[in-house]
């Protein structure tokens, strides 16, 4: 299968590329100096298909508005049999970063590329590699990461990633990096202000043009914060050989836009109309993350021309909880993140945006403080977080008129509210049609938000321990406000894929700061635990996690604290139990921090407490590696000690663990199932 010259040409029309098409092969003619000063955020490339990827880097000049480089691309790394070569403009608009289409290459090849000024000021060497063809049967291998908070710590990570990279065997080594989200932080410290935050120094990432603060952090209204911030992430040096080495293929979270923003509403602490704010976050994640996103604005892959919205109260809601207000529409249509690709005869990559048409929190309306349970921590009733996410559709369009908790009771504040929706209907109907049509060996599912359930059982709680009593007829859910608890949604997708008879279902994704290996299902015990697919979680690559803020959050005398930390009597740091919490439950739990005896605390299990899960730690980060072949999902996670600082090792130093989880390709019908096997270190109690 060949491309033409002119489905090329169309191609980059569509997206308005500034493009290259390939000649025959010859020695460089550009005279290249290397000044990576020159370039400070260095090169990057994404989005690859089996013909052609962005390539892109930063160069600023201190006159003019824009300028001209020349990018080559080449087939070697000294540039001896240079293919493409190519004007690339940069200009102020778009803060000088630089981005263009590369067109005629061969599938599944690795390229090198460059960019040079005028006066032979040159990039680094960048390293790009083509997707193989859709009938291509080879082992696709990619990683996935999230949350790279390099304000509160190092990224270690991406370097261990390199160097265990530049040493696999070429069917073992990485096609590209699928990067979920928390790629920057909004909220930022600066050290002058604020030391440390749990156990982490506080390193300077940028000072913010503007003025608002929630607690100790920064925040950007414009989008000369975001580029500032931006600009402060790339200055880190393994975040900048990383995006040397491999195609990123990125989807924001959170943080690329606002903490709890929802839509284009801004949130950190209290909601404030962001309009513009989300069209600036867009306009910088489309300036430094080289993607095929589609921009509303205009076609040119040069400036990302910002459509003009004006910040107002959105008031009116449609039937599926979007915003109706136009610049409410404006703002969150300005960049659609949400796509798919086809990477081989085995993967097919649908990627979603979990923030831009999201409805409103359905699980924090004021009133549901009066139904106490505070002692639980992190705990809510499942029952009470299914009826709230249920809204008017539960229960078969019977929902209850009052939600309660023990004897307390207060009106159901969602009972008239529509059906909480992550993906919004634009989207989900998009995603479902892909889901649909895919014909790849395994359908991942690029997700930045964790799928899920956490839960505990307090009702197994022995009397005594709480004031409070918990409801005998309900687990709690410990979920964060992601697919977790988005019931609803989450069975209706999940029940497309039995219906359709879809096999090869996975999900990957980030945000939870941690790692975790399941199933994809609807439902748990009580109710039917039937998987339709399988369902991981990456840690962070960088960004504290729940058990460190639980070191230092949990009060020594909680009478709940054996649930979550273990202490040793001898002082050492403490076990951290909310892992053998969430699989095993609060016998397990207690009989661990008391014995310290893992066989007899395992013996304790609640079987039907978490059938779904087969691997959680809480405290765990790195990254994970996929491997697909016709047969079988391999998902390795690789963790790492907490990176607090930069090791001065070449890789990246020490590991913790490194724990494969294999699946074996199942008809549908069939139940999917893992096999964990811990490959190297100590995993604590994650199993
Ligand atoms: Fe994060």
């Amino acid at each position: 299968m060949k491309i033409s010259r002119r489905s090329f040409l169309k191609t980059a029309a569509a997206i308005g590329a500034s493009l290259a098409w390939v000649e025959p092969a010859r020695g460089s003619r550009v005279h290249w100096n290397e000044r990576r000063d020159l370039y400070p955020q260095g090169v990057a490339s994404g989005d690859p298909d089996p013909h052609s990827v962005i390539l892109w880097t930063r160069r600023p000049f201190a006159q003019g508005t824009r300028q001209l480089l020349t990018v080559e691309v080449a087939e070697d790394e000294t540039f001896r049999r240079v293919i493409a070569h190519a004007p690339a403009p940069v200009s102020s608009a778009a803060d000088w970063t630089a981005r263009v289409l590369i067109g005629g290459l061969k599938p599944a090849r690795t390229y090198w590329y460059r960019f040079t000024d005028a006066d032979g000021n040159g990039s680094r060497v960048g390293r790009t590699i083509t997707a193989p063809l859709p009938t291509d049967p080879r082992t696709v291998n990619f990683a996935f990461v999230s949350c790279q908070d390099v304000n509160e710590g190092k990224l270690n990570a991406y370097r261990r990633m390199i160097y265990e990279d530049e040493r696999a065997p070429a069917a073992h080594q990485l096609g590209f990096v699928l990067h979920l989200g928390d790629f920057i932080y909004e909220m930022v410290e600066y050290p002058d202000e604020v030391k440390t935050r749990y156990d982490r120094t506080i390193y300077e990432v940028a000072r913010l043009p503007e003025g608002p603060k929630a607690g100790n952090f920064h925040i950007p209204l414009t989008v000369d914060g975001y580029r500032a911030i931006y600009k402060g992430y790339l200055a880190d040096p393994d975040l900048q050989d990383a995006r040397a080495r491999w195609p990123f293929v990125a989807m924001w979270d959170n943080h690329e836009f606002s903490y709890q923003g929802w839509q284009s509403i801004q949130k950190a602490g209290k909601e404030r109309p962001g309009q513009s704010i989300k069209v600036a976050a867009n306009q910088a994640w489309w300036e430094y993350l080289p993607s095929r996103c589609k921009k509303v604005s205009g076609p040119s892959l040069e400036t990302f021309d910002p459509p003009a919205v004006t910040n107002v109260a959105i008031e009116k809601w449609d039937e599926n909880g979007l915003g109706d207000e136009p610049n409410n529409r404006t703002a969150i249509n300005s960049l659609i993140g949400y796509r798919s690709y086809r990477y081989g005869k085995h993967l097919d990559l649908i990627i979603t945006d979990q923030h831009s048409y999201r409805s409103a929190d359905p699980f924090s309306d004021p009133s549901l403080a009066k139904l106490g349970g505070d002692e639980f921590i992190d705990m809510a009733p499942e029952t009470l977080m299914q009826a709230l996410d249920g809204g008017r559709a539960f229960n078969g369009g019977n929902p209850p008129a009052e939600v309660s908790f023990g004897d307390a009771h207060v009106p159901n504040p969602q009972k008239d509210k529509p059906p909480q929706t992550i993906l919004g209907a634009t989207q989900k109907a998009w995603f479902k049609d892909q889901l649909r049509k895919s014909t790849a060996t395994w359908k991942i599912w690029g997700n930045s938000e964790g799928a899920l359930d956490a839960r505990s059982d307090p009702q197994n709680l022995p009397p005594g321990l709480t004031k409070e009593i918990w409801p005998k007829d309900t687990y709690a859910s410990m979920s964060p406000p992601d697919y977790g608890m988005a019931y609803t949604e989450r069975a209706e997708i999940y029940d497309l894929i039995r219906d359709a008879k879809i096999t090869g279902f996975a999900i990957v994704s980030g945000d939870r700061h941690s790692f975790w290996a399941g199933y994809a299902t609807s439902e748990l015990p009580p109710g039917k635990f039937d998987p339709v697919g399988l369902s991981f979680v990456g840690a962070s690559l960088s960004s504290p996690g729940t058990m460190e803020a639980t070191e230092h959050n949990l009060s020594k005398t909680d009478p709940l604290r054996a649930l979550f930390l273990a202490d040793r009597p001898d002082g050492a740091k403490p076990d951290w139990t909310h892992n053998m919490l969430l699989k095993h439950g609060v016998r397990s739990c207690l009989e661990y921090a008391k014995s310290f005896d893992l066989e007899r605390a395992r013996s304790l299990s609640n079987p039907d407490l978490a059938p779904h899960l087969e691997f959680v730690d809480l405290g765990g980060h790195g990254y994970a590696k996929v491997q697909l072949s016709a047969d079988e999902m391999r998902t390795e996670f690789v963790c790492i000690p907490r990176p607090i600082a930069r090791s001065e090792r070449p890789d990246g130093g020490p590991l913790r663990y490194r724990v494969l989880h294999t699946a074996a390709l199942w008809k549908s019908g069939e139940r999917p199932q893992l096999r964990t096997s811990v490959l190297e270190g100590d995993v604590g109690l994650a199993m």
